[in-house]
């Protein structure tokens, strides 16, 4: 059973500058909901009861959403205001949130490393905080990892077919179909040029790992941008433990560069479910002008 999820949510957010120059741009909002919440929400509706967020020292703010919102939450449950009330809070169900500060922005594999404790020796899973995923099922793109551990025991990750002219913005697998849209790993490559990628297959934001994983964190050195890198320590895992593919139902939204934070945006809000339908009209006249 995965119970726990760290999110790390430390990194600078550079290509979203000047927002997030006071922001953390894992709470600017697609629609009016913070792009944390969206990813919190998803932890949660796929049975996480524990998550850590790692955090940076001015990103404090991300503790503050998901604080108990004193004294309005007592405002408006005192004038019955249910749905208000329920926005204010954000969340719901039985879920702790724990903070962990990361001092040095050293990448995201270091990030994670700071869930060693956390973790123990669970599985765990893992979900950028930039980055919303969209399910085309009733499960969860969190949820449809899960299932897929829960099969086969060990480390699983979420995939994504990208055009070949994106492959160079990911980490890419490489490795051999075992079952409908599953893949056993036999190869990570960070961010290939396409003429050398093994697949067009990306990494997508949600993992799942064994605890190993901060084995390999440890004994890997710096990497691209002399951070610790994620992939580096997935490749070394490769060594000792098979590892899966699972091509997502769905798709991810990667908010963290503004051309994709607009498309987030105006998908999510084509979708809503009180004016989708109104803004389709008014961007359908946009278009044609
Ligand atoms: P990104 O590389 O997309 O985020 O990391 P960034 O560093 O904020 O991006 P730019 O280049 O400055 O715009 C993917 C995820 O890993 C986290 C980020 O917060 C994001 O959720 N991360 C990255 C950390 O938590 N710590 C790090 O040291 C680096």
């Amino acid at each position: 059973m995965i119970r726990k999820a760290i999110i790390p949510a430390a990194g600078l957010g550079t290509r979203m500058l000047p927002a997030t120059k006071a922001i953390p741009k894992e709470l600017l909002t697609i629609v009016n909901k913070p792009v944390i919440q969206y990813v919190v929400e998803e932890a949660i509706e796929s049975g996480i009861t524990e998550i850590l967020i790692v955090i940076s020292r001015n990103k404090t703010a991300l503790q503050d959403h998901f604080a108990k919102s004193f004294p309005n939450e007592d405002f408006y449950e005192q004038k019955g205001k249910t749905e208000v009330l329920n926005a204010l809070k954000g969340i719901s169900g039985d879920c702790e949130i724990e903070y962990i500060e990361q001092h040095e922005l050293n990448g995201l594999g270091d990030a994670i490393h700071h869930g060693k404790e956390f973790a123990g020796t669970e599985p765990f899973a893992v979900l950028l905080g930039d980055t919303i995923c969209e399910s085309d099922t009733a499960l969860p793109i969190l949820a449809q990892l899960i299932d897929c551990y829960n099969r086969f025991g060990s480390s699983v990750t979420a995939i994504e077919q990208v055009p070949l002219e994106n492959v160079s913005r990911y980490g890419i697998m490489g490795g051999e179909q075992v079952g409908k849209g599953i893949f056993q790993v036999n190869e990570w490559v960070e961010k290939p040029q396409p003429e050398v990628a093994p697949s067009q297959l990306a990494i997508a934001s949600r993992y799942v790992f064994t605890a190993p994983i901060f084995d390999a964190l440890e004994k890997i050195g710096r990497g691209v941008n002399n951070e610790l890198q994620l992939t580096d320590a997935m490749k070394l895992l490769l060594n000792t433990e098979a590892m899966y593919g699972l091509q997502i139902a769905g798709r991810r939204f990667d908010v963290g560069n503004p051309q994709d934070f607009i498309k987030t945006n105006i998908h999510f809000g084509l979708k809503h479910h009180e004016f989708g339908e109104e803004f389709r009209r008014w961007l359908e006249e946009v278009i044609k002008e």
